[in-house]
């Protein structure tokens, strides 16, 4: 299991700073080699962050780091041109200087750019790699055929693809590509946003500063359906003395050892909840309940909204 650290730089609301560096502290003591990021992440912050947490532990810990899209101001967040071998190299470069380390472990773009051949994209990520900047490359919500592609130019170690018991999207296709290029597959979102740790109780956004007001099923339309859904996974969770959020972290584990969870948090309580969860064995009665509670395509609502879902999967 790795570490999410998008909301330590503030995507759902408030954090501090201190309690973030010691939950990536915990997380290296704990055993965690893992640790997800994004040039994006509050705009350098998160990089800078991680930079701090890591100084004297840079040898611990394995670093996936995306590109991030271009934002635009009217436009919001675009993928269009975020894919150039210029645009790689720099974010590369910049990167590098605000995690102040010398190679990045993983270069992942995060979303494919259109209007860059996935060659081009991939072909610019691999001249980073001989030249010492980055170890290996990965992809982000690429769809499969994109993913084949990318491999055919340079080998790819991973893709990022969001993946939970209320996102099963990447089951039949995806995971069928990466066990085939033997790429490992990581489950980002592996809590829904937070949403399936049931401690999500109200529709829209649970802040001010939460960047999932926009997301169809935190809203009104959708909110009810998905949290009855959720009301089982706690159930579950009673029968076995563990939380929600821990339920969905082990089925995620129980899908192989090629799928990597990457839950997101910003304390160190709920990462103890969260590394807890490797200690849950689920009977094969249990994941047949969950696949009954949570068959594919069974939430309420799109995963983004529209603009989003027009990024993903290409
Ligand atoms: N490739 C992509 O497009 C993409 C998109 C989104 C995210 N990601 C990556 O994937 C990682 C995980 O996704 P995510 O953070 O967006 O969503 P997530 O892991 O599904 O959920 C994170 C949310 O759940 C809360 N949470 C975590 N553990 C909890 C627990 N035990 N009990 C109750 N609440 C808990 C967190 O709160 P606190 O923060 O307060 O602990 C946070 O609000 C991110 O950190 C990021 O690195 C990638």
């Amino acid at each position: 299991m790795g570490l999410g650290c998008y909301s330590m730089s503030g995507a759902y609301g408030a954090a501090d700073d201190a309690e973030s560096i010691a939950t990536i502290h915990r997380a290296i003591e704990r055993g965690v080699t893992l640790l997800d990021t994004s040039a994006s992440y509050g705009q350098g912050h998160n990089h800078t962050l991680i930079g701090k947490a890591i100084k004297d532990r840079r040898d611990k810990v394995f670093i996936h780091s995306k590109t991030g899209t271009i934002r635009s101001r009217e436009m919001g967040s675009v993928a269009e041109g975020s894919g150039t071998p210029e645009r790689l190299r720099e974010i590369c470069d910049l990167s590098l200087k605000n995690l102040g380390i010398k190679t990045l472990d993983v270069m992942t773009m995060s979303r494919v750019d259109p209007t860059v051949p996935i060659e081009e994209s991939v072909g610019a990520m691999g001249r980073l790699v001989d030249d010492g900047k980055i170890r290996f490359i990965g992809l982000s919500e690429a769809a499969s055929a994109t993913v084949r592609h990318g491999f055919g130019t340079r080998t790819l170690t991973s893709l990022q693809y969001e993946y939970s018991l209320w996102t099963r999207d990447p089951e039949d296709d995806h995971l069928v590509t990466c066990r085939e290029l033997d790429m490992a597959l990581m489950a980002y979102a592996p809590l829904g946003y937070g949403f399936l740790t049931g401690t999500v109780n109200k529709a829209g956004a649970q802040s001010d500063a939460d960047t999932r007001q926009k997301f169809p099923r935190f809203t009104e339309d959708h909110f009810a359906a998905n949290r009855q859904r959720v009301t089982q996974l706690e159930a579950l969770g009673r029968d076995k003395g563990a939380t929600a959020a821990q339920i969905c972290l082990a089925w995620l584990l129980a899908q192989g050892d090629d799928v990597f969870p990457i839950p997101g948090c910003k304390s160190r309580r709920h990462l103890d909840e969260n590394l807890d969860a490797m200690d849950i064995a689920l009977t094969p009665e249990d994941l047949s309940f969950l696949d009954l509670v949570f068959p594919k395509g069974s939430a309420s609502g799109d995963r983004y909204p529209p603009d989003g879902m027009q990024r993903v999967n290409r």
